[in-house]
C-alpha cells in the first residue's frame, strides 16, 4: 500500500520524504502557505519523485485543460487534480488522449468513481472523513469502488482522501486500496503506540540492571 502526505507544507514534506511514496495537495492546503501556489508545487516536486497532486480552479471543460496544461509543465511527476462535474470529466478525457495525469476529486459515491475511470481517470480520490461526517460510511464507498474497478479492470487507482485518523488508515489497507493521503498529525500517529513506549522504558531500566563487564 502507498502512503502519500495531504499537505503543501514544505517542512512537513522533508520531513517525511524517506517514507512517503507521494503528496496531495488542494487549494486550501495551498493557501495555508502564504506563498505563491506555483512556487510550492515547485519545491514540492523537487523533493518527492513521486506523484505530487495540484488542483485545477476553472469549472469549465477548457478552463481545466488549459490549466492543467500549465500545472504539468511544472514537474513531471505532477498529477492534476480535477472535480468531479461533467465538465471536470470531459477535461479528464481530453487530458487523458495528451497523457497527462489526473486524480478525480471530491468523489463521494460509487457511480462518481464509476464515471472518472470510464473517463480515463488516472487516480480516483474518495473523501471518506467528509462521508463519515455527513453521517455516511465513508469506507464502503471505497469497497464498492475497488469492486467496481477489479470487476472490470480500471487501471484507475484509488486514493482513499480526507483520512481524519489511524482507524482510516488501518479500514483502508484491510480493504486493499492501493494508496491513502494522510495528514501529517495522522501520519505521525501511526508510528506510536502506548506499550511500545512503556516497553522501550522497561527495557531501558532492566539494562541498567546488568552488570557492565
Ligand atoms: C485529498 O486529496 C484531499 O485534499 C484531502 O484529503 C481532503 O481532506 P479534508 O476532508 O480533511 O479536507
Amino acid at each position: 500500500m502507498k502512503l502519500y502526505l495531504d499537505t503543501a507544507n514544505v517542512g512537513e514534506i522533508r520531513e517525511m520524504a524517506w517514507l512517503i511514496d507521494g503528496v496531495t495537495t488542494n487549494p486550501t492546503l495551498l493557501s495555508r502557505e502564504k506563498r505563491p501556489a506555483a512556487e510550492v508545487l515547485r519545491e514540492i516536486c523537487g523533493i518527492v519523485p513521486g506523484p505530487v497532486s495540484a488542483e485545477v480552479t476553472a469549472l469549465d471543460a477548457e478552463g481545466m485543460v488549459r490549466e492543467a496544461r500549465e500545472l504539468a509543465k511544472v514537474a513531471d511527476n505532477v498529477v492534476v487534480k480535477i472535480p468531479i462535474t461533467a465538465e471536470g470529466l470531459r477535461a479528464v478525457q481530453a487530458l487523458s488522449k495528451e497523457g497527462i495525469r489526473t486524480n478525480v476529486t471530491l468523489v463521494f459515491s460509487a457511480n462518481q468513481a464509476l464515471l472518472a475511470a470510464k473517463c480515463g481517470a488516472s487516480y480516483v480520490s474518495p473523501f471518506v472523513g467528509r462521508v463519515d461526517d455527513a453521517g455516511g460510511d465513508g469506507m464502503s464507498v471505497v469497497a464498492e469502488i475497488l469492486t467496481i474497478f477489479r470487476n472490470y479492470g480500471f487501471p484507475t487507482e484509488l486514493i482513499v482522501a480526507s483520512v481524519r485518523h489511524p482507524g482510516h488508515v488501518v479500514a483502508a489497507a484491510t480493504l486493499g486500496a492501493p494508496i491513502a493521503t494522510v495528514p501529517y498529525e495522522v501520519l505521525k500517529k501511526l508510528f506510536v503506540h502506548p506499550l511500545t513506549d512503556a516497553g522501550i522504558a522497561r527495557f531501558l531500566k532492566d539494562w541498567q540492571q546488568v552488570p557492565k563487564g
